[in-house]
Formats: C-alpha cells, sequence, structure tokens
C-alpha cells in the first residue's frame, strides 16, 4: 500500500501513523526500525513490520474477542493496520508476571521472581524526560488522566494480562512482561492502542526459557527475525498462516 496519498500525522521509532479520509480512522504502518536503550541502538531488521503488525494483529483479536476494546480494524496488508484513532495517554503500561529486565537494575528483586498477583507499573512517556517511572499523583497531576480512568485502565491491563498469559500458554510461551498504550477515542472511551508485539513484550519458550523477543537485539544476538517468526508460527492458526505465507515449522 502507498502511504505517499496520506498525511503523516506521527513518525515514532518504529512505527508511523497516517491520516485516513475518516478523522477517526488511522494508518498504523509497522516499520522493519529497531531501537533499544533510549533509542540508542538503531537497526533495520528485514521483515520485522510485517511480522509485529500480524502478531499484534492477532493479539487484538483475541482481546477483541475477550470484550476488550481495542484500536485494530484490520490489517490491509502485512504492515499496514487500519485503526482507530485515539487521543493516546503518555503512559507506558507494564505489566509483569515474572522479574525480569529494567526491574532488576532497579530493585533487588531475584532474577525470574514470580509475581501473583502482577505487578503494574507505568511510566511517563516521554523521550524527553527518559521515560521516568511514574505513580497515580503525578499522572493526574500532570493532567492527562484521572485517578477513576487509572483504575479503568488498570482494570482492562489486568484482564489483557491474563487472556494472553493463557492463550499463550496453551502456544507454549512464557509472558513475563509487558508494555501497552491507551488513548481515548472521540466517545472519550479508554481504548488499547499502538502495538502488542516482540518488540514490546517478553516471550520465552515455556520448556526451555529460550528468549523469543527484542531481548536478543538488546544484547546484539543473532537470530532476532527468527525468534519473531516463531512466534508468529506459534500464535496464527494454520489458515492464518498461509494467509500471512509465514513460513516456519
Ligand atoms: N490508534 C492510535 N492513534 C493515534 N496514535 C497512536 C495510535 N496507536 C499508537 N499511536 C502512537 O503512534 C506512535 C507510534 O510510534 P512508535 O511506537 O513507533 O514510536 P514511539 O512510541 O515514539 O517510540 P517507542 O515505542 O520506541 O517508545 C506512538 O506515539 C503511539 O503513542
Ligand atoms: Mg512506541
Amino acid at each position: 500500500m502507498n502511504t505517499k496519498n496520506h498525511a503523516l500525522l506521527y513518525h515514532g521509532k518504529a512505527k508511523s501513523v497516517y491520516k485516513t479520509d475518516d478523522p477517526e480512522i488511522v494508518i498504523v504502518k509497522f516499520r522493519d526500525d529497531i531501537t533499544a536503550g533510549d533509542g540508542e541502538k538503531k537497526d533495520t531488521l528485514s521483515a520485522k513490520g510485517h511480522l509485529n503488525s500480524i502478531i499484534s494483529a492477532k493479539f487484538f483479536e483475541i482481546l477483541e474477542a475477550a470484550d476488550i476494546k481495542t484500536q485494530y480494524i484490520k490489517l490491509l496488508e502485512p504492515g499496514v493496520m487500519l485503526s482507530h484513532r485515539l487521543d493516546m495517554i503518555p503512559l507506558e503500561v507494564i505489566t509483569r508476571n515474572i522479574a525480569a529486565g529494567s526491574l532488576l537494575r532497579k530493585f533487588p528483586f531475584k532474577d525470574k521472581q514470580e509475581f501473583d498477583p502482577p505487578i503494574i507499573q507505568m511510566d511517563y512517556k516521554s523521550d524527553e524526560f527518559h521515560d521516568p517511572m511514574i505513580n497515580d499523583d503525578i499522572a493526574v497531576a500532570l493532567g492527562f488522566v484521572t485517578r477513576e480512568e487509572l483504575n479503568e485502565i488498570r482494570r482492562i491491563t489486568l484482564k489483557i494480562n491474563q487472556v494472553l498469559k493463557i492463550f499463550l500458554l496453551e502456544k507454549g510461551i512464557i509472558f513475563p512482561d509487558f508494555k501497552i498504550e491507551f488513548g481515548k477515542n472521540h466517545k472519550g472511551e479508554i481504548i488499547l492502542g499502538d502495538e502488542i508485539s516482540p518488540d514490546s513484550c517478553r516471550f520465552w519458550d515455556s520448556k526451555t526459557c529460550e528468549v523469543l523477543d527484542k531481548d536478543l537485539f538488546r544484547k546484539g544476538e543473532t537470530g532476532v527475525m527468527d525468534a519473531y517468526l516463531e512466534v508468529a508460527s506459534r500464535i496464527l492458526d494454520d489458515n492464518e498462516k498461509e494467509k500471512w505465507d509465514i513460513k516456519l515449522v
């Protein structure tokens, strides 16, 4: 699809958002760019945009089926997701089932310590301020969210965690943590936006604990796209794999 005919609304680090004729609908284009470490490490990985859009679409479909409202309308083609336009809330909502990553650098948790109930952590999404951890009082004082909306965000997030954790385990994948973003639609409803992909989640093989996500890129390891392909291959059914030409297994 040629996005040249569409006005660019936002060019992020891994996705671009374009206008459509309908002011409430946007095109989210998943690019092959990948970054880590607050944007310091950068690369382009062929096919990443396609895979992430297909994986995100699958997760959004599962969540919609569980009555969770998402931006997702449909995939126009690999990499190109027709979505509801949202006024994004600048929070990175992180859910942690197992201790990994930055949590271990910041707090004295044990590696792979399990959390039940899960931990929900929120970071202020701001390149300028380097995404600092935030609390409810600060978020409310900054004026982009109310206490009621924060409660609603937590309620939806826990449900998303529950639905995806169970789905993934059936596919042989553990779900240590993930980051999501919410926005408001034109009716003021809180809607899940952005993406759910190996860029924004940790996925580990349930038998071997093999890493199947962006941590491979963060650590400079090879086989990043093989891991993303493995995730797609496990979560898609045969018809979907054929439709999107996912070749593995
Ligand atoms: N449905 C939507 N409507 C409007 N904007 C959206 C929607 N979904 C996501 N966005 C926004 O589009 C942008 C996508 O950019 P992208 O994820 O590539 O980079 P980033 O968020 O700037 O950086 P990073 O994800 O690396 O922190 C983000 O600002 C996100 O909040
Ligand atoms: Mg982003």
